[in-house]
């Protein structure tokens, strides 16, 4: 096992590890996590920061006494063990009121309570020193393409943004918002189904430069997209604020599960390119790494720690294995070859214009293409298999 430390940064929801097993077809296996156990098992198995949605911490529509409390135990619990709160975010979906969405439920008094309930946990954020606000729109969706109005409902989710950004700039307060993408579940169809459609609509805002996303490993896998491709977009854009670590099975429903428990090899090269993909080898994303997952019901509680456990663990022999693969002498020799240094080239040459380019006969004219390319390969496939390599631990 390797040793994680805060420096990693590893942060867990308190609605994963505090997951009781509940599902559609069957109720809880397990009992209520207390938060303060919750914040000391975390600090115990190494994580750095508790994440959590107003309602984790205290019910919907409890007393002022109530949430206060529950607001006081954990800050006494992160004073006690060294845990911070990286980021937290708002619960707008488990209420019947959000049945229809909350920034854009077709009833125009959900939509206000629903920027009231957002404001309140704002103020909380800032309060408890989170400098990411989560905000993923579960319920902001349809099953029924007469029953929304996808344009209006971009619209007020537009609105809610933006006013959101006031509020933040106003106050002085040190958050940045981040949109979390899934393409359906609990809804039929969610709004923002993607991380490219999020990153369209941040463009539409008035505060473009607060707001970024938390993309979910399952959630474009949901969609069967490639994650690590995805992430690399959101970096080249400088909207990664946050990430979602889990494992998903393919195209099928959220299953949440631990980190490398999917796709390995998209979790390899994400790790890759989080920890050694810059263009000199560092790291690209500096933020929480963030589990999102559900220890699966067929567990008890030795069984939601050691799965807890995994994520971390994984993540670290993934690190590992990345770092390997990139010190291979014939893995920078392969590379090479395959020409994957040779794309950061620009295409033109410094100053060179298109009429240079026009009157450049060995680009066009006299170019070979049958010559050029008869019979030689890239040998991705080598590439990859030697990635393969060092993920199994065979180099
Ligand atoms: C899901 C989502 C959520 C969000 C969480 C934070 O259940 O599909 O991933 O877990 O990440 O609500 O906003
Ligand atoms: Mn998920
Ligand atoms: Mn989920
Ligand atoms: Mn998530």
């Amino acid at each position: 096992a390797i040793t994680p430390t805060p420096a990693d940064k590893f942060s867990f929801g308190l609605w994963t590890i505090g997951y009781n097993g509940a599902d559609p077809f069957g109720g809880p296996t397990r009992p209520p996590l207390d938060v303060v156990d919750a914040v000391e098992n975390l600090a115990k198995i190494g994580a750095y920061g508790l994440t959590f949605h107003d309602n984790d911490l205290f019910p919907f529509g409890c007393t002022e006494e109530k949430r206060q409390s529950q607001i006081d135990r954990v800050k006494q619990a992160c004073a006690d063990t060294g845990l911070i709160i990286p980021m937290i975010t708002t619960n707008l979906f488990s209420e019947p009121v959000f049945k229809d969405g909350g920034f854009t439920s077709n009833d125009r008094s959900v939509r206000r309570f629903a920027l009231r309930k957002v404001l309140r946990n704002i103020d909380l954020a800032a309060e408890l020193g989170a400098k990411t606000f989560v905000m993923w729109g579960g319920r902001e969706g349809a099953e029924y393409d007469a029953a929304k109005d996808i344009r209006s409902a971009l619209s007020r989710y537009r609105e809610a943004v933006n006013l959101l950004g006031d509020y933040v700039t106003d106050k002085g307060y040190d958050i940045r918002f981040a949109i979390e993408p899934k393409p359906n579940e609990p809804r039929g169809d969610i709004l923002l189904p993607t991380i490219g459609h999020a990153m369209a609509f941040i463009t539409t805002l008035e505060r473009p430069e607060m707001v970024g996303v938390n993309p979910e490993v399952g959630h474009e896998q949901m969609a069967g997209l490639n994650f690590a491709a995805g992430i690399a977009q959101a970096l080249y854009q400088g909207k990664l604020f946050h990430i979602d670590l889990n494992g998903q099975r393919g195209i099928k429903y959220d299953q949440d599960l631990v980190f490398g428990h999917g796709d390995l090899h998209n979790a390899f090269a994400l790790v890759d390119l989080l920890e050694n993909g810059g263009p000199n080898g560092g790291q690209t994303y500096e933020g929480p790494r963030h589990f999102d997952y559900k220890p699966s019901r067929t567990e008890d509680i030795t069984g939601v720690w050691d799965s807890a456990k995994a994520n971390i663990q994984t993540y670290l022999l993934l690190k590992e294995r990345a770092a390997s693969f990139r010190a291979d002498p014939e893995v920078q020799q392969m590379l090479a070859a395959a020409k994957v240094p040779d794309l950061a080239l620009p295409t033109l040459g410094e100053g060179e214009t298109y009429d240079d380019l026009l009157a450049d006969r060995a680009s066009y004219e006299d170019f070979d293409t049958d010559a050029y390319f008869g019979g030689k390969g890239f040998g991705f496939v080598r590439l990859q298999q030697l990635a393969l390599e060092h993920l199994l631990g065979a180099r």
